[in-house]
């Protein structure tokens, strides 16, 4: 067995061979800027025209409905900082479970525009409250964001009734979907959302690039000015390499989509049912039924989430306490507190995200090696 586990999928996934194979050329023999007219230039732009093809079938759009932008983040910023204010409409909605790539753009914006920002609130299971709809969603809502999948605990909420809600009252829906696409069926065919952010390295693809979906007809400030790259809607010579890997890592992804579910979701299962048999105090936080393949949030009352997650790592597996973007902060996560959790229960989580390459003999090794570790401490 192996010592070098990897079950942290959800801070980056290990980048696919052939997305590797895809991105090379580009990093060498080729090098054309897409807007430049030769041949050099022309190459460029096709590879770039294919990729955008790739990354719209992901998600069911048009390959006119996406940008580029140089990361998930960067796709949530220009969501949130776009879109215009119409007349009275002002508000800006988002939950309380968010990332930080929406939070902080939100309550930006909110700041210094001097707009009402509303966080909705989740039950115990991190789905948001379906009264907190009717309430917090009327005809003041100018922007709506919610995420599909959660990514630390792996609920999904209910986009369909979420983004049909946005579309009654005639509110921008957004949604971060960087922890979904790939993981889960999104058609935004069916899906009526205005705005979607994908972020490549989260579906074995690289890091620093990724995608905001914006409706046909919907009209967006950009964030980046200068050339006219992506329709004038975020400037800036494009990434080729990036790109052509990230179309790469769609086309993969949307192939093997229900296979590999099927086989994340097993080994989830696996994980839970073993971890929960041998310390029957360990906690499920997140939705039981509505969730995603590939993340598994348990919390260990008595012990210290840093520090399995440390003992953990010495062992060769890797894990995390929570979002990679707040590992080493000593609070615990606003998300699992906004479940209700109290600060003992929020710190003693580990966040469990596995991938297409691990193994049943994986799974078991983690759980002798937890067992291990909790009995020790
Ligand atoms: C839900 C969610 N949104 C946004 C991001 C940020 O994406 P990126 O790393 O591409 O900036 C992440 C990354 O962890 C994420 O999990």
């Amino acid at each position: 067995m192996s010592t070098a586990i990897y079950l942290d999928h959800s801070a980056t996934t290990p980048m696919h061979p052939e997305v590797r194979e895809a991105m090379l050329p580009w990093l060498g023999e080729a090098w054309g800027n897409p807007s430049s007219l030769h041949r050099h230039g022309r190459a460029a732009r096709h590879a770039v025209d294919t990729a955008r093809d790739q990354v719209a079938a992901l998600i069911g759009a048009d390959s006119r409905e996406i940008i580029f932008t140089g990361s998930g983040t960067e796709a949530n910023n220009l969501a949130i900082h776009g879109p215009r204010l119409r007349g009275a409409r002002n508000r800006i909605v988002t939950t309380a479970v968010e990332h930080h790539a929406v939070l902080h753009p939100a309550r930006r914006r909110a700041e210094r525009e001097g707009l009402p920002l509303d966080l909705l609130p989740v039950d115990a299971e991190g789905r948001i409250a379906p009264n907190a709809l009717d309430t917090a969603i009327d005809e003041n809502a100018m922007l709506v964001s919610a995420m599909l999948v959660n990514n630390e605990t792996g609920t999904l909420q209910d986009g369909a009734t979420l983004a049909a809600h946005c579309q009654d009252v005639g509110a921008i829906f957004h949604s971060d979907a960087v922890q979904a696409a790939g993981r889960i069926p999104i058609n935004v065919r069916n899906l009526p959302v205005s705005l979607l952010s994908i972020s490549a390295h989260k579906l074995q693809g690289p890091k620093g690039i990724g995608a905001l979906y914006v409706r046909r007809g919907l009209r967006l400030d950009a964030q980046v000015v200068g050339g006219p790259q992506e329709s004038g809607r975020r400037a800036g010579t494009e990434n080729v390499a990036a790109i052509v890997g990230f179309g790469r890592a769609c086309a993969l992804a949307a192939a093997r989509l229900d296979d590999v579910a099927r086989r994340v979701s097993s080994l989830r299962d696996q994980l839970e049912h073993e971890v929960c048999a041998a310390f029957p105090a360990a906690i499920v936080n997140g939705h039981p039924l509505h969730r995603a393949p590939h993340i598994l949030n348990l919390s260990f009352p008595g012990h210290d989430g840093e520090s399995l997650m440390l003992a953990l790592d010495a062992q060769g597996i890797a894990v995390s306490t929570g979002s990679a973007c707040t590992a080493g902060s000593l609070d615990p996560s606003h998300v699992l507190l906004a479940m209700g959790l109290d600060h003992a229960h929020a710190q003693a989580a580990l966040r469990f995200s596995l991938g297409p390459d691990n193994t049943e003999d994986e799974v078991r090794y983690v759980v002798q090696t937890l067992c291990a570790i909790l009995g020790r401490v």
